[in-house]
């Protein structure tokens, strides 16, 4: 059941400027892909020879224990080494490695000097608050310079972090920390958003009652606003950051290359969410790797990743990947239209930024307030752009490449997941381009279209998108539960060993590929990733609902969006006031994103004999679309 039915136009042909290509860290994508295939481990070890280690790696791939793949084994390294330490060494140290504007105007530029200092000196409160390697730190804040500082700070003392994204609210909170099982929590008074404050410290305040094993809660002050601080739990960050033993020396961690580097928490097809594992080695060949061909960093350019820290667009793009190049990474706080819809346009114009990289959803949004808006400002240092989240309309590609780009820059549309760590398929700047279509594998990368049996579906044809061989930056488990881990990945393919995507594509006549959706009851609203039954437990943890399913309806702007059916305890009558308390209560529980846009109270749901929901009778219902199979459909 695919998200999003757009027919792709398959023959509608960009190609690169011949001085894009000579100019591109990889001009020739064919002949580094075949290079690749040919041999695996020497491709990724070479790629590994350009970063630091402390210890040189015995074996690159160690498949022993499928799927339990390791990479790099024997290596020693640290993230932090080569994100920071290595810089500060060489001229690099006075580079800006961040530049970063808040929604009220405020800047806050770090060079690398500064910001290793920062990190170091925070690595150093950590450590005297008892924090040790393989203890979990959770991190939940506003898009600011301190998110940066305290990810590095945990990936250089070994702490794996797991950072839960400001969008959410308590009981999600708590759950991640729950499973993190994270005796420290770093966080912010507040955010900025729209001209607004979103009480961070507040959602964290109940999100630890409901999860108490936190016993240490570090505050940035950014919003100003008053907070409850509870003693000898809750401490400023600014005031042990001015303590003596935050000096700015700090030792790094020497780390096992398969040791965590951090858990980031994502949707699944239950409501427990799942903690992707990610581990130093192998996650920072890759995601540099990735980052050098497919954007084609150069050390003059400013990087723009519009995504935020706390999703794994951020983790890779924004903080890691961009700093082991030593390239300049930047963050703006708030939201694309504040005050005006051109804010984004101005940051583009006001720091020259080169490559811009955001969600189609952010682009749609932008698109609707004309062409006007963008215009008015010097948009000419851009020369690429890129795309992630969702399938891209070709109606947004070619606004994008014609307004925003100047029909210059090549849209570099990249397919891939929380668990992928990096970038799957991607076109390189040298590659042909479809407006749609996320083009080819990342060199290294083996995918394939198949059916139920994996049989490779014919060209146009739907089929299951997999990935045939493993690749370093390659999600090691789900955190603590190694059986979900197989079952969800694995099991489907296990005779080949294919990793299942959980996603719907195809691949066109010219061997280009196309993501049309997810497959399971997993959403992607606004970009965002959402799964069906984590909406569905905040529905029933209100009171008046009894049951409750929710699907994804195709919108225009936002990709899909939540439509939600409710049974409703005996006694209690729908209501339109029901409606808006049940979405408030939703808002409350698990987050803004997770808001349904439609609530529907109905006596009962359609389900299998073995009591599972089916979800896509309700969806065809709602489209207006035949049923289609419905023997297994109890009632
Ligand atoms: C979808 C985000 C089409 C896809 C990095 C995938 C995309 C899910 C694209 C992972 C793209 C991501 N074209 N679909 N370029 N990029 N997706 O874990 O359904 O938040 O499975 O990672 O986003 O979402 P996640």
């Amino acid at each position: 059941m695919a998200e999003q039915g757009f027919t792709p136009p398959t023959s509608e042909w960009y190609r690169p400027s011949a001085d894009m290509v000579a100019q591109a860290n990889v001009p020739d994508y064919e002949t580094v892909y075949d290079s690749a295939r040919q041999d695996l481990a020497a491709f990724w070890a070479e790629r590994a020879e350009t970063l630091d280690w402390y210890r040189k790696w015995d074996q690159v791939l160690d498949d022993s224990n499928k799927p339990f793949y390791k990479w790099f084994v024997g290596g020693k390294t640290n993230m932090a080494l080569n994100a920071l330490d290595r810089h500060v060494n060489t001229w690099r140290r006075n580079k800006l490695a961040i530049i970063w504007e808040g929604e009220d105007g405020e800047q806050i530029s770090l060079s690398y000097w500064r910001l290793w200092q920062e990190v170091n000196k925070f690595a150093n409160v950590l450590r005297s608050m008892g924090v040790a390697k393989g203890d979990r730190v959770t991190i939940y804040m506003g898009r600011v310079p301190e998110i940066a500082i305290a990810m590095l700070a945990c990936a250089k003392i070994g702490a794996p972090h797991s950072v839960v994204y400001g969008g959410f609210s308590e009981q999600a909170l708590a759950s991640r920390i729950e499973d993190a099982q994270s005796k420290v929590l770093i966080t912010c008074d507040g955010a900025w958003l729209r001209g607004k404050i979103v009480r961070l410290k507040d959602t964290v305040d109940e999100a630890v009652q409901r999860s108490p094993v936190v016993e240490t809660v570090i505050v940035v002050k950014r919003t100003g606003h008053d907070i409850a601080m509870e003693s000898g739990r809750d401490y400023w960050y600014h005031d042990l950051m001015a303590l003596p033993i935050a000096s700015t020396q700090a030792e790094t961690e020497i780390m096992d290359a398969e040791d965590p580097l951090f858990i980031l928490y994502t949707s699944g097809t239950t409501g427990k969410p799942k903690g992707v594992l990610h581990t130093h080695g192998g996650y920072q060949v890759y995601t540099s790797t990735t980052l050098e061909w497919a954007f084609d960093i150069k050390e003059e350019d400013r990087w723009w990743c519009a995504a935020d820290p706390g999703w794994i667009t951020g983790h890779s793009y924004i903080v890691y990947a961009p700093l082991i190049l030593g390239a300049t990474s930047i963050i703006y706080e708030g939201a694309p239209t504040y005050p005006y819809p051109d804010r984004w346009w101005k940051i583009v114009a006001d720091y020259g930024v080169s490559i811009l990289y955001t969600a189609p959803t952010a682009i749609r949004g932008l698109m609707r307030f004309g062409e006007a808006w963008p215009r008015r400002h010097d948009l000419s240092s851009l020369r690429l752009l890129g795309s992630v989240g969702e399938p891209i309309n070709p109606e947004a590609w070619r606004w994008y490449h014609r307004v925003i780009g100047g029909e210059r820059c090549p849209i570099i549309d990249t397919w891939w997941q929380t668990e992928t760590g990096g970038f799957m398929i991607t076109p390189l700047p040298s590659v042909g381009l479809k407006p749609g279509s996320a083009t080819r594998p990342f060199p290294g990368i083996d995918v394939d279209i198949v059916d139920d049996d994996g049989v490779p579906v014919a060209a146009n044809e739907d089929g299951n998108l997999v990935i045939k061989s493993p690749w370093p930056s390659m999600i090691r488990t789900v955190y603590g539960d190694d059986e979900r881990f197989i079952s969800q990945y694995w099991e489907k393919y296990r005779d080949q060993g294919w990793y299942l995507a959980g996603d719907t594509a195809r691949r066109d006549e010219d061997g280009y590929l196309w993501v049309i959706g997810r497959n399971d009851d997993v959403l992607k609203v606004s970009g965002y990733r959402l799964g069906t039954a984590e909406v569905e437990s905040g529905l029933v943890s209100h009171s008046a609902v009894a049951e409750s399913a929710v699907i994804g309806i195709p919108d225009e702007l936002r990709g899909n969006k939540i439509f939600a059916y409710c049974i409703l305890v005996e006694g209690v009558d729908s209501s339109d006031a029901l409606e808006a308390e049940l979405k408030a209560h939703v808002r409350h529980e698990v987050g803004p994103i997770a808001v349904p846009a439609q609530i529907e109270f109905v006596d009962n749901l359609p389900k299998t004999r073995s009591g599972k929901i089916m979800r896509r009778v309700l969806k065809a219902q709602a489209l207006g679309q035949p049923l289609g199979d419905l023997s297994t459909l109890e009632d």
